[in-house]
């Protein structure tokens, strides 16, 4: 696919930084750094950067930035890159500041990088999330531009290691590169807009998408969707003229055992109107990423399949439109689930949840045995914790929290909510068994506990990623737009199936 540009190539090194032949020479620097280790570069800036530190424009505090010419080395240019405290150095910060470089870099046309690894961390964890960092650069928002565009990404980025470049770490670098390329994919996906990506188009998509990474692809038109009985997914398409879809991705790898199986479940809203209950006008242009959810498991399953995870891994994506066409279901109707639950509609903007029902329901048909759904589900998740963590329930705790390390770590911030249950009763009908809107007061909470009645009792993840799936302010690491979010994070539970409780 064009429309997504690859990651850098990618290279491990242990040549003396001042021998690496490249473009730009990129190092971290951290607050009252002693740069002894790196004098053969320091003293390369002909003072420049002792001059910078003296006067204070430099201080290592995170993203400062300073480029300068150097001589005596094969590269032309030296960038140091504010790191923050060297305590404080984590591979979090690690993505963010190779994503900061590589995008500066990128600014500059500079065509290869080379990155000088400066950490005590852990080696592969470390050159994982640098080159994860680097390779998100590479995103290009601005495809549907017909004038003139931002820069062309890094070409050519090289870890420079201190010692040992052994084949654990080349590893780490592939699975960095596939990751970042991965998140680079979903974003890809949620900057279309819906015009172009309707649901049969994102079906095709991610079906392309899951057949190059060698997944085994089923893709459900309508037909196939009203015999499994799927009444919710179909009630909510039934306001478009465009079909609904749903695709399912398998992994299953050579020798692994029955189970246990993973089944990752993601919203794919290609467009949300709000349907009868329609929304105001103001910044419904942004609804076109109602399909995060699903791009980001298309995403980790092509992840999942590239990276060989050891385990059987179901990936299901219910797609569908949802507009206020004079077929469109209305305010008082009631559907029957694929499960046979009945549910009584107050607010057709609350279709997220109804589309997932019916998904969660066949991803435990299809012999799923532990559940993680990813979904833009609710503003109120916005409400609670702002844009800067999606809001993570489930159950039982221990699965949720193992689910929360992992997020943590592939720096997919989140943070855990509650499902009391008290909650059930926001959600009870008069008619039918239950209502798909628990009003304003918690309502990421009623939600997911909506979600919670088709999970049939096995483990279940629920992310909210309304707040974090797009970035409505650019930061040094992160451009305004799609920002991949939990790509990572289900493309890594994958390789942690021992933990799953
Ligand atoms: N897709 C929206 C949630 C959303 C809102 C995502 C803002 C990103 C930004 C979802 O389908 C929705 O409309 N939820 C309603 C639920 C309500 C009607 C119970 C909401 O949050 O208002
Ligand atoms: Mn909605
Ligand atoms: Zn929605």
């Amino acid at each position: 696919m064009n429309w997504s540009p690859a990651a850098p190539a990618f290279s491990l090194s242990v040549t003396q930084s001042t021998e690496i032949e490249t473009d730009l020479l990129i190092v971290p620097v951290f607050e009252a750094d002693s740069l002894d280790d790196i004098s053969a570069l320091t003293a390369a800036s002909d003072g420049h950067l002792q001059r910078a530190f003296a006067s204070g424009e430099i201080k290592g505090r995170p993203f400062e930035w300073l480029i300068t010419p150097v001589s005596g080395c094969k590269a032309p240019r030296l960038a140091v890159i504010g790191a923050g405290k060297r305590t404080e150095l984590s591979t979090e910060r690690l993505r963010r500041l190779g994503t900061a470089a590589a995008l500066q870099a990128r600014q500059r046309q500079i065509s290869g990088i080379g990155w000088i690894h400066r950490t005590d961390l852990a080696a592969a964890p470390s050159v994982q999330a640098v080159v994860e960092g680097i390779g998100l650069a590479s995103f290009s928002g601005d495809v549907y531009k017909s004038g003139e565009r931002g820069n062309a990404p890094v070409r050519e980025a090289i870890i420079v290691l201190r010692s040992g470049a052994d084949p654990a770490l080349e590893a780490a670098l592939h699975h960095g590169r596939v990751l970042a390329e991965s998140c680079n994919i979903s974003r890809a996906l949620c900057n279309a807009p819906p015009n172009e990506l309707t649901p049969a188009v994102f079906a095709d998509r991610a079906a392309e998408i899951g057949r190059t990474a060698g997944l085994e692809v089923e893709v459900l038109d309508e037909k196939a969707i009203a015999a499994l009985n799927m009444g919710l997914l179909l009630g909510v398409a039934r306001g478009s003229v465009e079909p609904p879809r749903v695709i399912v991705l398998k992994h299953t790898p050579k020798g692994a055992p029955a189970g246990p199986v993973l089944g990752l479940v993601g919203k794919g809203i290609t467009f949300d109107t709000g349907g009868i209950s329609i929304k105001p006008a103001d910044g419904m242009e942004r609804m076109k990423d109602d399909m995060a959810g699903g791009a980001a498991v298309a995403c980790a399953m092509r992840a999942i399949a590239d990276l060989n995870a050891p385990v059987r891994v179901i990936g299901v994506i219910p797609i569908a439109e949802n507009m206020p066409g004079s077929r469109a279901i209305r305010p008082g109707d009631v559907l029957t689930s694929a499960s046979g639950k009945t549910v009584e509609i107050i607010n057709t903007d609350a279709e997220g949840r109804l589309i997932l029902g019916d998904a969660l329901w066949y991803a435990r048909q299809m012999g799923a045995t532990h559940l993680i759904d990813v979904a833009t589900l609710t503003g109120a998740i916005t409400i609670a914790l702002g844009k800067i963590a999606s809001g993570l329930f489930g159950t039982p705790a221990t699965f949720v929290e193992h689910v929360r390390e992992i997020a943590e770590r592939a720096g997919d911030r989140c943070w855990p909510m509650p499902l009391f249950d008290e909650y059930a009763e926001q959600l009870k009908s008069e008619i039918a068994d239950l209502t798909n809107s628990g009003g304003r007061p918690a309502g990421a909470c009623t939600a997911a506990m909506f979600l919670k009645e088709f999970a049939g009792g096995l483990p279940w993840a629920h992310f909210d990623i309304a707040g974090t799936a797009w970035a409505e302010d650019a930061k040094p690491w992160q451009p305004k737009g799609p920002t991949g979010v939990a790509v990572r994070t289900l493309a890594e539970l994958a390789f942690t199936s021992r933990e799953w409780k």
